[in-house]
């Protein structure tokens, strides 16, 4: 049986067309392209400054140190997110405090937040989890009050929005992610997003081994370079995005129409939910009923199994209740925009007949 998948990237005839463009000029490392991807994701933006590197993670990596985050300092981390989030903050020698999360949104709980705060605390890093902005009206709230700084994680949050306001223009900086399965690819890539000019130049010399201009090394950098092949793909899909996303929104907003769940996923008043992943939650038998979905050719998976602060590479104690539950409960379905209205009939009545044949 054909199987629909989770996800699936959405690339055509201008994406290729974009690659062999590049090809033919022979500028296949970090070029004219990125240059220009940068300036147009900029007004996705508020026009920020916009740094394009090689990954999601690396974009954060590069915020993190360019804020001058380091050894000694706590930086407050949600747990049910992707391990990098936190494999940032340990990279740079800072503390990742775990903090848990608003079961209704997913992401963190400014409550939670509050409890958390030393006098070591520098920043919290806030994860838009499957393309729902996390509650940045409270939580820059709390991080003005403790003189904190706040980094976006909106790997998973392209142009998402708190009353028309864009994700990756609440905190000082944020880092999107264009990995195959998000909303928009380049391949593989990231952009780093800056609110402070100054803060986007130290970001630019880390990039390129320390460098502005050719062998006069300011600090100690890396290679993150994006190609100007990845940010040829980039700028195609950058262009495809606003279509890309209403067709997330729609597909979502059929899916909760139609699913027998009591629950549909939570967006609130003024919101704009992307749906990188649409995510039900399943409180008994969610592996058998993974299992009944894929056998009839419905893909899904659970974002995420594991809570990152239990990992080998964390193992920090902490009990993290709400995180736990979503740990154990949430399944995803496919919402990508490839899904045609007779895939979301089959999603919907062939996951509808398991949940009947399971309560009966
Ligand atoms: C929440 C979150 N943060 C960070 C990343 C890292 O992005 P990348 O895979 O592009 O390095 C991802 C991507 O998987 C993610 O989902």
């Amino acid at each position: 049986m054909k199987l629909i998948p989770l996800a699936k990237p959405q690339i055509s005839r201008e994406e290729r067309t974009a690659v062999n463009r590049v090809l033919r000029t022979l500028n296949l490392a970090q070029g004219p392209e990125v240059k220009n991807f940068e300036n147009e994701f900029s007004k996705f933006v508020e026009d920020r400054e916009c740094v394009a590197v090689n990954s999601g993670t690396s974009a954060l990596h590069l915020c993190l140190i360019a804020l001058g985050i380091g050894p000694g300092d706590e930086v407050i981390v949600p747990s049910f997110t992707f391990a990098a989030t936190a494999n940032v903050v340990s990279l740079v020698g800072a503390t990742p405090i775990f903090v848990d999360i608003d079961p209704k949104t997913y992401c963190l709980d400014p409550l939670m937040i509050k409890d958390a705060i030393t006098t070591k605390t520098r920043a919290i890093i806030v994860v838009h989890l499957y393309g729902l902005p996390a509650d940045m009206k409270s939580i820059c709230r709390i991080a003005d009050e403790n003189s904190l700084l706040v980094i976006e994680d909106a790997a998973q949050a392209h142009i998402a929005s708190i009353d028309g306001k864009l994700v990756g223009t609440f905190g000082d900086a944020a880092a999107f992610s264009f990995y195959p399965t998000k909303n928009m690819t380049s391949g593989e890539g990231g952009m780093a997003v800056l609110k402070e000019s100054s803060i986007a130049r130290v970001c630019r010399l880390l990039r390129n081994q320390g460098m502005e201009k050719r062998y006069q090394n300011e600090i100690v950098g890396f290679n993150l370079r994006m190609t100007d092949i990845h940010a040829a793909i980039g700028r195609v899909q950058l262009r495809k995005l606003p279509k890309m996303t209403e067709r997330r929104i729609e597909n979502a907003n059929y899916l909760s129409a139609n699913l027998a769940i009591d629950t549909v996923p939570f967006v609130g008043i003024g919101y704009r939910h992307v749906f990188h992943q649409y995510t039900v939650r399943l409180k008994n038998s969610r592996e058998e009923f993974s299992g009944k979905l894929i056998e009839n050719g419905i893909g899904n998976d659970v974002y995420y199994p594991t809570q990152v602060h239990m990992l080998p590479s964390f193992n920090a104690g902490t009990e993290l209740p709400e995180t736990l539950a979503a740990t154990q409960q949430v399944l995803s379905l496919p919402v990508h925009p490839g899904l045609s209205r007779r895939d979301l009939n089959k999603i919907v009545s062939r996951f509808n007949k398991i949940i009947e044949e399971q309560g009966s």
